[in-house]
Parts: C-alpha cells; structure tokens; sequence
C-alpha cells in the first residue's frame, strides 16, 4: 500500500495476515470479544515492526549441544503509552511482546461537535526521557489526540517516539508528521479519509466502543 505524500517516517504493516484481520476488524458484524481479540494481534505485528531497529548485544548460550554465541536485546527502556480509552486494546499485545515495558497512559476525549481533543489524565513512567515510546491507539482520524498526545510527551522529555495505529486517515497523518518533525507512525492503513463527522471511511467506526462494548 502506498502512503499518499512522501514520507519515510510512516510504515504502512500490510502483512498479508495483517490485511485479513483488518477486514474482520472493519465489519460491522463482528462482535465484541473478537474486535477486542484482533486490536491485540494488531498491536503484535505493529510493535513487531516498530521495535525492529532495537540494538543487540552478543550473549553467550550454552544449547544442549554447545556453546555459542547468540544475540539478546541491548538494554533499551521501552514505554507503552495509550492515548485512553482504545489505545488500551492495544497493550496487552505489545506486552507479550515486550513485557518488561512500563505503561503510561493519555487520556483524551475526542469532542462529538468540534472534534477537538480535551485531556483529562496522564501518568507517564518517571523516565520517560530515556525511554522509546511507543504511543498506541487504534484510530488516526484527524489527528487532534494524536497531536495533543505527542505534545504532552515532548514536554516530559521523551525523545524517542513512535506512534502505532491500526487505521489512519490521509489528512490526520499528514497532520501528525507536520506537527513533530521526529515522530514515526506505524499503521495497517491508510484509508479513503474523513467523513462530515470526522469518522475515518471506511474506517472501522467507534473503536473504543467496539472494544468496550459501549455502542
Ligand atoms: C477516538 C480514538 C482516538 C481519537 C481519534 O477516541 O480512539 O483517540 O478518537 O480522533 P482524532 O484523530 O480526530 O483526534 P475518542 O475520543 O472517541 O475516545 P475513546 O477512545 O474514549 O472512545
Ligand atoms: N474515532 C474512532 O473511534 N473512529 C473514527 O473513525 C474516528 C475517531
């Protein structure tokens, strides 16, 4: 899939196990447990390609049949930052996958008339500023939470972040990439864009809803 303006700070995950859950994921008749189910395999293969740059070190390994000299991860601290509430589907995943990461969380409502996003919590681990963020939420619409998200963690120093949806809509991620010049995006998706409602189209709908059974 291509991204449609130049970026090389976006990586669109179009694994093609990726394509046929996000089709299960976008259908209206799947259910709760199940679109709950798929946002975490999501998360899998996002952070999966996320943390691929993660520096090694040499270890030694005794197999049952010899020594050698293997590879582990070299130390790297990792945050795992929800923007509340979807962005909580996600994490679950990404700590199979990284389960010494600490967890911060955002919590940021999406205002139904302008569609701005209005804080109302944050707990970050205390150093986050060594830490490589990896900030989580399903759904990349206009790119207001996102935005406001990524401006709180520069202000507590984080450095290093990256920022994981499932679904992106074009004019939210554009938004994004102009608004931090370091932030790199993971999504599944870019769709079409955004309707009269700022809901991404096709989208998948109300993520949070759909995961928490709130419809
Ligand atoms: C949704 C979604 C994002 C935001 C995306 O959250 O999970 O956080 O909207 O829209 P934007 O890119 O236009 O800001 P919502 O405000 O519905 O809250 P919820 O996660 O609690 O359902
Ligand atoms: N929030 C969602 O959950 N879905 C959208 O399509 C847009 C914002």
């Amino acid at each position: 899939m291509t991204v449609p303006f130049d970026s090389d700070r976006v990586t669109v995950v179009d694994h093609p196990l990726v394509q046929h859950k996000l089709s299960i994921l976008r259908d209206e008749q799947t259910g709760t447990k199940q679109f709950r189910d798929l946002i975490r395999e999501l998360a899998v293969f996002e952070g999966y390609e996320a943390t691929r740059d993660l520096p090694l070190e040499d270890v030694s390994v005794t197999t049952p049949i010899c020594e050698a000299t293997c590879k582990k991860i070299a130390g790297r601290k990792l945050a795992i930052v929800p923007i509340l509430r979807a962005g909580l589907g996600m994490v679950d995943g990404l700590l199979d996958l990284i389960p010494a990461a600490r967890v911060g969380h955002v919590g940021m409502y999406r205002d139904e008339v302008t569609h701005e996003p209005h804080e109302y919590y944050a707990k970050l681990p205390g150093d986050i500023a060594e830490r490589i963020c990896l900030v989580v939420d399903p759904m990349l619409a206009t790119g207001g939470s996102a935005v406001a998200a990524l401006q709180y963690l520069r202000k507590q120093g984080a450095q290093d972040i990256r920022f994981l949806s499932i679904v992106a809509a074009p004019e939210g991620l554009k938004t994004v990439l102009d608004s931090d010049d370091a932030v790199r995006v993971y999504t599944c998706s870019v769709d079409e864009g955004l309707n009269e409602a700022a809901y991404i189209v096709p989208g998948l709908g109300d993520a949070g809803d759909r995961i928490f059974g709130t419809l």
